[in-house]
């Protein structure tokens, strides 16, 4: 990977890299559509990190395929795949548990997704600072549609100096407003057809911030009850957060991040959105 880099260098091209678990739908091609604009030399990652699945289930059902994948990443304009196999990136046995060095972002780990998954931004963090030592890159994107993750990413690439610039990119959905992701090919059919009501929900959260609420607590309880409306939906959290650390608002006066994660069946959603109180 490093002479891909180097090799790239020489020809004076900037290098862009975007990280991936697979199972590749237009979100991670958007990211590679705007590495490709940015960037001479795109890379991407294509591995389904073991250290960051909390759920063992989760792991295994993880939609995997590769031939497609790599299919997808050559009609985009990708230069080079880094595909590794866990041994790869992890020498030895995961299964003995040995201690390996890792990275944790405080703060904003802790909260919400950090909260429900232990050890899940360990592992993200962990993963994506040795992708960024195998691939030195001028840029590296990563989507909003995991807002959590790339608030960690950022601090992480700051608090740290990675010589990376953390690129977000604005989450893609389908025409019915479901953000797209690898886990909704899980979804039965009638979970597919309710589960809109996720981003719904949290869109109608927007309208009572723009039309001047500011209490947290209303506008949560709003969004709870339009989600309430599918008895199918668990929710695990719904807050409204600062959207640089995480933290819970009481009190909406400017940028906010309303965030949310549900159960659906066996499938675990999440979405956000960004609402600047006028
Ligand atoms: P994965 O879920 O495959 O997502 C890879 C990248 O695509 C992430 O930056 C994610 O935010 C972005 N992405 C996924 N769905 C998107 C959508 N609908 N719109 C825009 N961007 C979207 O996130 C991971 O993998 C892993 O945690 C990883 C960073 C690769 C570390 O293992």
């Amino acid at each position: 990977m490093r002479e891909h880099v180097t090799s790239a260098r020489e020809r004076a091209l900037t290098v862009g890299l975007v990280p991936t678990m697979g199972a590749l739908h237009e979100g991670h091609g958007a990211l590679m559509r705007r590495a490709r604009d940015e960037n001479g030399f795109v890379v991407a990652t294509i591995f389904v990190n073991p250290t960051q699945f909390d759920r063992p289930d989760d792991f295994q059902k993880y939609p995997r395929n590769l031939e497609t994948d790599l299919a997808f990443c050559e009609r985009l304009g990708v230069g080079a795949v880094f595909a590794p196999d866990a041994k790869e990136m992890y020498p030895g046995d995961l299964h003995q548990k040995k201690p390996l060095a890792s990275v944790d972002v405080a703060g904003v780990s802790s909260r919400l997704e950090g909260e429900f998954r232990p050890g899940h931004f360990r592992g993200v963090a962990t993963v994506v600072a040795k992708l960024f030592n195998i691939i030195p890159a001028d840029r590296a994107y990563f989507g909003e549609k995991d807002a959590q993750q790339l608030a960690v990413i950022q601090k992480m690439a700051a608090d740290l100096n990675f010589p990376v610039t953390v690129v977000p990119v604005p989450t893609v959905r389908e025409p019915d407003g479901l953000a797209m992701s690898s886990r909704n090919q899980r979804l039965t059919t009638e979970q597919r057809r309710v589960a809109p009501l996720l981003y719904q929900a949290l869109c109608e959260a927007e309208r009572l911030i723009q039309n001047g609420a500011s209490s947290a607590a209303e506008i949560k309880q709003v969004a709870m009850a339009e989600m309430s409306r599918n008895p199918g939906f668990r929710i695990q959290y719904l807050e409204a957060v600062d959207p640089a650390t995480f933290e819970p608002l009481v009190q909406i006066t400017g940028a906010v991040r309303l965030v949310a994660a549900v159960w659906l069946g066996e499938v675990r959603l999440i979405d956000n959105i960004l609402v600047n109180r006028p």
